[in-house]
């Protein structure tokens, strides 16, 4: 099926998105505001995923599920996996869960007890931080750093381990920076969780935005060596394929022991915790029939890239490297002089923009002196997007 006409201007369906695209999005907004906020498509989801969901309903029965998950989906996913990212993992080890966001509070309380310290990246997503607390952890920040190349540098993070250590964080790619991590940090981090016993919580729900000139490298993947007992792996489905109401998750790792300690933290086979059968469903069909029409996203989510990144960097003041995965630009407002929720109020107020400030709440204390615009949009909203970030920021 030819793609290409999936992510114009008339694509978008923004009559819908105001009744439907909710968490600082669309439907949060006031009239005429345009979002760039949340990490959540403007684009409906694939046609495959949509008539797979059509099919399970027609046929009319909603029964329980298997608690560990539907075979043909757990299949699909590490098939997936290996197929896309070089990953190695067995099916038997997959565990479908309902989004990312519940398999990372799943891990953090099967992990941490009161008082563990978790180190978590500054900057970066909330919901590390959030899990860790809310497993009564305390997280312990490591600043996020980048090397020559663009990517994450850990090579300082043994310095963060403390007796009280009990897992790290792995944001991979990492939001909202943007970046991978090379091979050599990455064994450098599983010899560091090996050598301290630490958990690793390895968050890959970025990983197949990735754009072309980068490699997205997995702790999974068998190029990378070292132990890999204690890596919990963590996929959702919701920025690859935008159905993030769907609320597709999974977590996986490498053997039945830890496995079992997984499903037991999830609640699954008590039928308390689980993903609803038609998301699973749904779920599966984006894994075998949804990359073709990822791969077009991707390479509008390509073009896309490389003109916000020019015409953010043309605006005097304003800095902003180039991401190598992510559909998250994350600029450089300090020379404004603003703090960062100080301009996103100018720009929604003035400019009628809403974006995600660079604070403590949403990423850390790091995060300050930037701020993150999403940009899995249409050219055209993209561009009145930054039209309207260039005017807000020509009043100060
Ligand atoms: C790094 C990271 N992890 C997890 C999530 C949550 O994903 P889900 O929609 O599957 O809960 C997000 C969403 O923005 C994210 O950026």
């Amino acid at each position: 099926m030819d793609y290409s006409g999936f992510f114009t201007d008339e694509a978008v369906k923004l009559e819908i998105l105001r009744k439907r695209a909710y968490n600082m999005r669309w439907a949060e907004q006031p009239e005429g505001v345009l979002p760039m906020t949340a990490a959540d498509p403007d684009f409906p989801a694939c046609p495959e995923v949509v008539r797979a969901i059509k099919d399970y309903a027609d046929a009319g029965y909603f029964s329980y599920t298997p608690g560990l998950g539907l075979p043909e989906f757990k299949e699909a996913i590490a098939g997936a996996l290996k197929r896309r990212k070089n990953e190695d993992v067995d099916p038997a080890f997959v565990l479908p869960i309902d989004s990312a966001a519940r398999a990372m509070h799943v891990t953090a309380a099967m992990i941490l007890q009161p008082g563990d310290e978790m180190i978590v990246w500054d900057p970066v997503d909330f919901l590390f931080r959030a899990s860790c607390e809310s497993a009564g952890g305390k997280a312990v920040l490591f600043p996020t750093i980048l090397n020559e190349e663009g990517k994450v540098d850990i090579s300082r993070l043994e310095e963060y381990v403390t007796p009280n250590t009990r897992m790290i964080g792995l944001c991979n790619p990492h939001n909202p920076v943007g970046s991978l991590y090379s091979k050599k940090d990455l064994e450098l981090l599983l010899d560091i969780a090996d050598r301290h016993g630490l958990w690793i919580m390895s968050d890959e729900i970025w990983s197949d935005i990735v754009y072309p000139e980068n490699e997205f490298l997995s702790l999974f993947d068998p190029r990378v060596k070292g132990n890999k007992e204690r890596v919990i792996g963590i996929y959702g489905f919701s920025k690859t394929f935008g159905v993030a109401g769907l609320r597709i998750g999974c977590i996986y790792c490498t053997n039945k022991e830890l496995f079992d300690r997984i499903v037991d933290a999830s609640g699954v086979l008590s039928t308390a915790g689980g993903i609803a059968s038609i998301c699973q469903v749904a779920g599966a069909a984006c894994m075998n029939e949804g990359f073709d029409y990822f791969d077009a996203f991707l390479k509008h989510l390509t073009a896309n890239r490389d003109y916000a990144w020019e015409r953010l960097n043309a605006i005097e003041g304003i800095s902003c490297r180039k991401p190598q995965a992510t559909y998250l630009m994350f600029p450089d407002i300090s020379s404004t002089g603003m703090r960062s929720e100080e301009l996103t109020a100018h720009l929604l107020d003035k400019a009628k923009l809403a974006i995600v400030p660079g604070s403590k709440r949403f990423f850390g204390p790091g995060a300050e002196g930037h701020v993150r615009i999403c940009i899995a949009t249409s050219r055209g909203i993209l561009k009145e997007g930054l039209d309207r970030f260039e005017y807000g920021l020509s009043l100060l």
